[in-house]
């Protein structure tokens, strides 16, 4: 073949453009696209970080705007918060190693370090394999894609963060959520079973997708008795088919320490409900850019351990290939050095402090203020019952102040509001909620 006249090309090219512009219908152009069909109507930017641009962009025209929408933790005077002791470990790291690429699955005292920050002092260590993900995020793939057939769907509740349906879809799976909340505001494990009944009907194995302490975007933490429950419901279900259960734990550092309950329960679950973990830096060492992570299983079946292992590491292999190995090197230098591991600590006590202040102070006004919200103890989010969310969030953005809309709900990011600033946010959440009441 010739060269090609690049002019002619970009005759080519406009001439092309012209005519799909011409086309009367989306379907019409959409069968012009060399995207594959359901790649070419996705939707454009996430509907949060387009709430996040118009409140940046009103308040550098010089309005007083409260963001409250941001999923990072913001410090009172609206800086990014950061513990300084991550970045000391950033220093330690040799930068030759650093600069080669890691492990596919991880290094191995990274994963290690992993499983012990999770399941601390626990038998279960011994039974834990992982694999380094990207985040939280990563780790959410792996299990979807490990444990679910194409076509078949992960059960999680109503409110669940939005991402999770994307990575679904992207891996051509499904989700089914049952209602979080019961009619006494707390989790609803009767809603859970019903749902898992009808999706065993459907399918010959599943994955059920928690994420606590402090979910995002409810705030809702499972209570011993939730877990009780929930528990009894897995088991009954893992009599019949294949359990997975998935507990995602983006924000399990900034729970109140009560509420880290898993290893409480592990018992009842080995062995008979598989247990994968969501592990991730982004929020317990405020590296949300630093993309570290893994995907934890705990298997005491040798065997199965081994192939579940094999598995998560085919896996980073088929997707990124290996992890940021400079942030893994740094965050195992911490959950390694007892010394920076209890700095680290206390830096992160610091921040969670904030956190409860301000969570103390949402609960005392939005209380008063007869606001409808879950129980609510600390995390990044709460959510904000409202019969019309669009409304309630329009016209609080009309005062001003952005939350987030949901199905039912507005979400709150008290993460990235200061305590002073709770009265202006409950007050007009509240005539965001009235106003959508009608
Ligand atoms: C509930 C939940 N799970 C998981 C994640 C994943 O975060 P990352 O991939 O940064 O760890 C997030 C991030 O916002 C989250 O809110």
């Amino acid at each position: 073949m010739g060269a090609q006249d690049p002019e002619q090309d970009r005759t080519a090219h406009s001439r092309k453009r012209r005519a799909l512009q011409s086309l009367e219908s989306p379907r019409e152009r959409l069968a012009e696209s060399h995207l594959i069909p359901e790649s070419a109507d996705r939707p454009g930017d996430d509907p949060i970080f387009a709430l996040n641009a118009e409140a940046l962009r009103r308040a550098r025209a010089g309005e007083d705007v409260l963001n409250s929408t941001i999923g990072a933790l913001m410090r009172d005077d609206g800086r990014m918060a950061v513990l300084p002791t991550v970045f000391e470990a950033y220093r330690r790291v040799d930068p030759e190693k650093a600069a080669a690429y890691a492990p596919i699955s991880g290094p191995p005292a990274f994963l290690r370090g992993v499983f012990e920050d999770l399941l601390p002092e626990s038998p279960y260590v011994e039974q834990a394999v992982g694999a380094a993900t990207p985040g939280g995020t990563g780790a959410i793939h792996h299990a979807i894609v490990n444990f679910l057939e194409p076509g078949q769907s992960l059960l999680t509740t109503n409110y669940y963060w939005g991402p999770y349906g994307i990575l679904a879809k992207h891996t051509r799976r499904g989700i089914e959520t049952f209602d979080m909340f019961g009619v006494d505001g707390r989790f609803d494990s009767a809603a859970m079973e019903s749902a898992l009944e009808r999706l065993i009907a459907r399918q010959d194995r599943v994955l059920v997708l928690l994420n606590t302490p402090c979910q995002n975007p409810t705030g809702y933490s499972l209570d011993d008795d939730d877990w009780e429950r929930a528990i009894a419901v897995l088991l009954r279900a893992a009599e019949r088919v294949p359990v997975t259960l998935l507990l995602d734990l983006a924000y399990a550092r900034f729970a109140q320490p009560g509420s880290i309950r898993w290893p409480v329960f592990m018992d009842q679950l080995a062995g008979k409900v598989t247990m994968l973990f969501a592990w991730t830096a982004s929020k317990a060492f405020a590296q949300y850019g630093a993309r570290i992570g893994a995907c934890v299983a705990v298997e005491p079946d040798p065997a199965e351990r081994e192939r579940i292992k094999n598995a998560l590491g085919f896996s980073c292999r088929g997707t990124w290939s290996n992890c940021n190995h400079l942030g893994m090197l740094a965050i195992t230098e911490i959950l390694t050095d007892p010394e920076l591991r209890q700095r680290c600590d206390a830096e992160r006590a610091e921040l969670r402090r904030l956190l409860t202040e301000r969570a103390a102070a949402f609960n005392e006004h939005a209380s008063t203020a007869g606001l409808r919200f879950p129980r609510y103890e600390g995390g990044f989010f709460v959510s904000v019952f409202t019969p019309d969310a669009a409304r309630t969030s329009a016209i609080m953005r009309d005062a001003g102040v952005f939350v987030v809309p949901l199905e039912g709900a507005v979400r709150v990011a008290i993460c990235a509001t200061s305590a002073d600033k709770i009265p202006r946010l409950v007050a007009a959440l509240e005539e965001g909620v009235r106003g959508a009441e009608g």
